[in-house]
């Protein structure tokens, strides 16, 4: 039997995108970080991912897969990328302003390209689409990153001081902000890993960033509050699911609590008091057996072999209604380039989040990741996480059978489940 289950009024749609992953042309940590790794990257690809994979996606191994360059020509084709957005019914669309571009130089702000974002901003607007803008999506300016970039301890002043620039450009425009992208996956990926830049994997590192982090978000907080007592601001946070593998192990059960405390929960007791709304940005559901994580053969997995698990965010979300603040799903998403998983799996996370709504979450919105097709990080571009695909040759936008599906979720406000 189908059901309606129907959202809250004024319910924020959308999809997201960060600059670095669309626009094409940044220069930053990361676009130097890759012309130095891709051969690596490429070299890893051949034991790091199964069989299938490399012979459903055998650009992994093509070393031109992990180097940035063009990305979507983002950065050229907003509007078009934008008339997609507004044909999708989507209602807020979220991006990343690129900090490279805006200050190449120390105390510089490049007033050419606060007029490209005043433009990107305008073509929102005009379309009648909610702007929701990160300032901080993983890639630092050159110069800060010779500083010591997220590790150095004035990273705080100087992520606020341009926090603060942007926040008075967009005065009359732009009413939510977050500050920073997942601060917890850069720590956990970039000192605790060490596979991501700057590459340093250190216990020490890892510990020093959550605090360099929180102080950002708090300072970055501040000043764009001190432009605008009106301005929602919040930070974009990961958040994991997570069970013991045998439930009457306590061993099973402290993982799960370490590692709940270390993904979940620092980030967000480390800026109590600093937040307007919370965000989720959900992606992985982990079973703990001590000392290790294990999988399932029997689940549902995207491209990039990562188990789909709808009910998770439905146990996040249960748990972020304690801190009584509006919620955004910022980020959810899959990689799935045969479009043959997408669409169900959107429609069971809303599954998921409208049951949360009904037993008091105040969630606001949803986002997809992404809008397009991107560079998806040390993985380049093969996982395709896109409503619409992206031909990276010829730059041509595709829409999908899933975005059109999601559509008549955004423009009805309403999700039909059977
Ligand atoms: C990040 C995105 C990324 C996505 C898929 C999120 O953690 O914010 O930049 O592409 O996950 O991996």
């Amino acid at each position: 039997m189908e059901k309606k289950l129907e959202f809250p009024e004024n319910f924020f749609w959308g999809a997201a995108t960060s600059a670095h992953q669309v626009e094409g042309g940044t220069r930053n940590n990361w676009s130097e970080w890759e012309k130095e790794n891709a051969e690596k990257l490429a070299e890893k690809a051949k034991t790091y991912w199964q069989e299938w994979q490399k012979e459903k996606f055998p650009e992994m191994l093509d070393p031109q897969n992990y180097i940035s360059g063009r990305a979507c020509d983002h950065y050229n084709l907003y509007e078009k990328d934008f008339d997609i957005v507004k044909d999708l019914g989507h209602n807020v669309h979220r991006f990343s302003i690129e900090w490279s571009q805006i200050e190449p130089f120390e105390g510089k702000f490049d007033e050419k390209e606060i007029e490209h974002y005043r433009s990107v901003v305008n073509a929102l607007k005009q379309r009648n689409i909610e702007p929701f803008v990160t300032l901080w999506h993983w890639t630092n300016p050159l110069w800060l990153e010779k500083i010591g970039g997220c590790e150095s301890k004035k990273f705080p002043f100087y992520f606020s001081r341009y926090a603060k620039k942007i926040a008075e450009v967009f005065k009359d425009e732009v009413k939510f902000w977050i500050t920073l992208n997942e601060p917890t996956s850069i720590i956990a990926n970039s000192y605790t890993r060490g596979i991501w830049p700057p590459q340093k994997k250190s216990f020490w590192l890892t510990w020093k960033t959550y605090k360099i982090f929180a102080k950002a978000h708090i300072e970055a907080y501040k000043s764009i509050h001190s432009v605008s007592e009106k301005y929602k601001v919040g930070f974009a946070n990961i958040l994991h699911s997570f069970e013991p593998y045998r439930k009457e192990s306590w061993l099973d059960k402290l993982s799960v609590f370490i590692a709940k405390y270390f993904t979940n929960r620092r980030m967000l007791n480390l800026t109590k008091g600093y937040n307007d709304f919370l965000t989720v940005q959900y992606y992985f559901h982990n079973r703990f057996k001590f000392p290790k994580k294990v999988r399932l053969d029997d689940k549902p997995v995207s491209d990039m072999n990562w188990e789909i698990y709808p009910h998770g965010i439905y146990r996040i979300l249960r748990k972020l209604k304690e801190h009584n603040l509006p919620i955004y799903v910022t980020e959810n998403g899959l990689a799935d380039a045969d479009d043959s998983r997408r669409a169900r799996f959107i429609k069971d996370h809303l599954f998921w989040i409208h049951k949360a709504i009904s037993e008091g979450a105040d969630v606001k919105g949803y986002f997809y990741w992404s809008l397009l097709d991107n560079f998806e990080w040390d993985k380049g571009f093969w996982p395709r996480f896109g409503l619409v695909e992206v031909d990276y040759k010829t730059m041509e936008r595709k829409i999908r059978h899933s975005a059109l599906e999601y559509a008549k979720i955004c423009k009805s406000n309403e999700l039909e489940f059977d």
